[in-house]
């Protein structure tokens, strides 16, 4: 299949990438600068250059492909607006584009927000809609495509996609323990994430592209629940700092933006995507991945 990928030289789309082109793919990936174009290339994938701010990169990009994975956003984390109204227009352009097609319409999503005090599943619809909600409410507005003719599947990711040279919530919450010297747990440290190890979850987008069906809520999800104390505990192994309670009401101030993340609890089941795509996870744990020196500076990117 022609294969449009936006956020394609990302961590999880870099990973994406490597699943598709291995399944026998034709992958063109968004790229806005000369060396994602570079690392594209340089793995056998073709290269649409654009931005997400250039809705028309997109829109051709779409238009061109017999399906797309939009995997790009700009996680600007000190302007969240700003990220989830880029996250809004691009998914909006990519429905427009696939309109009356059939075609597969792929998003990224996550976890967050979804239930309280019990694992998020699968049948739970998102309770964001509309352009002020978190990440612009874009997973409903994708699925509310299917009813026009896309096949549009939201892939939500664990709030850890983890691995070696990860450079996304673990990493911030990593940095900000060695910055302060300790490594933090929100509270009692019961709140527990979910993960999965990013070739695991780059495996589930390939198989989701060929087998889910329009409609689809796929949860990228190997461990349900791994607790946020037994997470510092790891980071402070693997910096040799001292672990540490952080008050409730303290977290925002100590984590920064990452501590509205750390403080949720974010656990999530994966059973019905295993049994719909016959997807097991077999990468590396969460706390196997820290232990191992996956985020020390400078780790490699090797995954
Ligand atoms: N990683 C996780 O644990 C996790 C968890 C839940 C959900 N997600 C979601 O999954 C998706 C992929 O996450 P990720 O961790 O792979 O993110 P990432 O590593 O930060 O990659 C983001 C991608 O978006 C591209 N991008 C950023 N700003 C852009 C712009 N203005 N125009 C065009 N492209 C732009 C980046 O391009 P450059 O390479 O040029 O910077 C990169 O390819 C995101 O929607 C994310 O929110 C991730």
């Amino acid at each position: 299949m022609r294969v449009f990928v936006t956020g394609a030289s990302g961590w999880i789309g870099s990973a994406t990438v490597d699943e598709l082109l291995a399944a026998g793919h034709e992958v063109t990936g968004l790229a806005r600068s000369d060396a994602s174009a570079a690392a594209l290339e340089a793995k056998g994938a073709r290269v649409r250059r654009g931005d997400l701010d250039d809705l028309g990169s997109i829109r051709a990009g779409a238009e061109d492909a017999e399906a797309v994975i939009h995997l790009a956003n700009k996680h600007d984390w000190s302007n969240p607006a700003a990220s989830a109204a880029a996250e809004r227009a691009a998914v909006q352009t990519i429905g427009d584009a696939l309109v009356g097609t059939g075609r597969p319409f792929l998003l990224a999503s996550g976890v967050a927000g979804l239930t309280q005090g019990r694992p998020s599943t699968e049948a739970d619809a998102s309770p964001f809609h509309g352009p002020d909600a978190p990440r612009g409410g874009s997973e409903n507005l994708a699925l509310g495509f299917v009813d026009r003719g896309v096949a549009a599947v939201s892939l939500r990711f664990s709030p850890t996609t983890h691995g070696a040279g990860d450079h996304g919530f673990i990493a911030a919450i990593a940095a900000v323990a060695r910055e302060k010297g300790v490594s933090g747990y929100p509270g009692d440290g019961a709140n527990r994430w979910a993960a999965v190890h990013v070739s695991d979850a780059a495996r589930l987008v390939a198989l989701g592209l060929a087998k889910a069906p329009a409609g689809t809520r796929l949860h990228a999800v190997a461990e349900e629940g791994v607790p946020t104390r037994e997470i510092a505990e790891a980071i402070g192994r693997a910096f040799g700092l001292p672990v540490a309670s952080i008050a409730p009401d303290e977290v925002q101030a100590h984590f920064g933006w990452i501590g509205t993340f750390f403080g949720m609890d974010l656990a999530a089941s994966s059973a019905v995507t295993r049994e719909l795509l016959g997807w097991t996870p077999v990468g590396p744990t969460l706390i196997e991945d820290i232990d191992a020196g996956g985020y020390a500076p400078g780790a490699s990117l090797a995954r």
